[in-house]
């Protein structure tokens, strides 16, 4: 037997390391790109590469090490995944697709251009920008930096001018470029993972995102929405991945508007925490239709185990090191799965660990999640 293939991933937190696990168990060797050593997937890999994302000297030898490479974030210049590629090494998605994706205005402005309905939107180049914003967008409207944003951290809820103010100042800080928003009332925020290769497409199970302070908080899957707006939310997604010339994993996520309408917020290239739930409840989960999709192997089943499946993330709850604190009580409800992501420090409110719950009766899954998470101290 020769050597197994060697999936790279560019980056090494939680999703990179719930990847992993899915590519070892199907004997894949998986490389990890960390600017540090030890973090969530690192830990986990002899192949662990250390060091800066944009480092030409390691990206080569991790290049050359890869069969594929692949990603956890959308953070790195698609110009470096170009670099990758001219050095022979494929990347998926590719830097093309991440190249219409990393921006957020350069992804609106694709998804707009193939008719797929987005929030109303408009470049913000200056504080100048505030009143020709204010009139097309009206107010309030949110400021999104167009680059390095997560978990909310790149976005502003926008009142009035001196909001304005204050916010462009904080936002170009993480990144020079901004845009801004139309303010959507939504009834519900969606979410679809996608698994595509040359010749198949995966699609998952709509589900039901609820975020607190603009941090994913509880998935339920499936959501409870009618059968069109099920139907609609999965064609917008699908459509969304073709407009990016998506191959790859991602995850869409939508807005439910009061009118029953459905606008794409926004769409990663890669794993999503909307999908974790996969993992228990689906025949394959996101993390195995990453690794089979960026192989170009057939894909595994999306189809669901249980009737309903309910992911709360656990959000530090200390500022300290980053393992449970009481296991004996995390673990005292049979039925719940606790994932704990590896981090050595938690901070609160980051993304430590999640559990998940399935089941058949949608209230109790629901009511167990909620109670379980409350106990769990990390
Ligand atoms: N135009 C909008 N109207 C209303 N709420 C919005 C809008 N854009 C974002 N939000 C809220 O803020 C949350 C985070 O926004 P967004 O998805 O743009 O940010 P992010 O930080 O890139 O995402 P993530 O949390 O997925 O990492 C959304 O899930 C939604 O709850
Ligand atoms: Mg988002």
């Amino acid at each position: 037997m020769g050597k197994p293939k060697c999936i790279g991933i560019l980056g090494g937190g939680q999703l990179a390391r719930m990847s992993l696990f899915a590519g070892k168990r199907l004997g894949f060797d998986i490389a990890i790109l960390e600017k540090e050593s030890g973090s969530p997937a690192g830990q986990l890999t002899h192949l662990e590469f250390t060091g800066s994302p944009i480092n030409k000297t390691l990206l080569k030898k991790f290049s050359a090490c890869s069969d594929v490479i692949t990603l956890e974030n959308e953070f790195i210049d698609y110009k470096i995944l170009e670099y990758i590629e001219n050095l022979g090494t494929k990347v998926l998605p590719s830097s093309e697709t991440i190249s219409l994706i990393q921006d957020k205005l350069i992804q609106k402005e694709t998804l707009k251009k193939n008719n797929i309905p987005v929030p109303n939107f408009i470049a913000v180049n200056s504080k100048t920008d505030f009143n020709k914003a204010a009139e097309f967008l009206k107010l309030p409207f949110i400021l999104k930096s167009r680059k390095m944003g997560y978990d909310g951290y790149g976005n502003a809820l926008i009142k009035n001018k001196r909001d304005f103010d204050k916010s462009f100042d904080k936002l170009t800080r993480r990144h020079s470029k901004l845009m801004a928003e139309q303010f959507v009332k939504f009834t519900k925020e969606l979410a679809v993972m996608i698994a595509r290769t040359e010749n198949e497409t995966a699609i998952y199970p709509v589900a039901e995102t609820i975020q607190k302070d603009h941090i994913c908080h509880t998935v339920i899957a499936p959501a409870e929405i009618s059968t069109i707006v099920y139907k609609k939310a999965r064609q917008a997604a699908l459509i969304a991945v073709k407009a990016v010339k998506g191959f790859g994993l991602f995850g869409i996520e939508l807005f439910l508007t009061n009118t029953g309408k459905i606008l794409v917020n926004e769409m990663a290239p890669r794993p999503h925490n909307s999908g974790h739930y996969t993992i228990e409840n689906c025949i394959s989960s996101q993390f195995e239709n990453h690794i089979r999709s960026v192989l170009g192997l057939p894909l595994g089943s999306t189809e669901m185990i249980k009737q309903c499946a309910v992911m709360i993330n656990l959000l530090g709850k200390t500022n300290t090191t980053g393992e449970v604190k009481n296991y004996k009580q995390a673990l005292s409800d049979q039925c719940v799965h606790l994932h704990v992501y590896g981090k050595k420090l938690s901070r609160i409110g980051r993304k430590m660990g999640h559990i998940t719950v399935t089941g058949d009766d949608r209230k109790k899954v629901l009511l167990k999640a909620k109670k379980s998470e409350r106990k769990i101290i990390i």
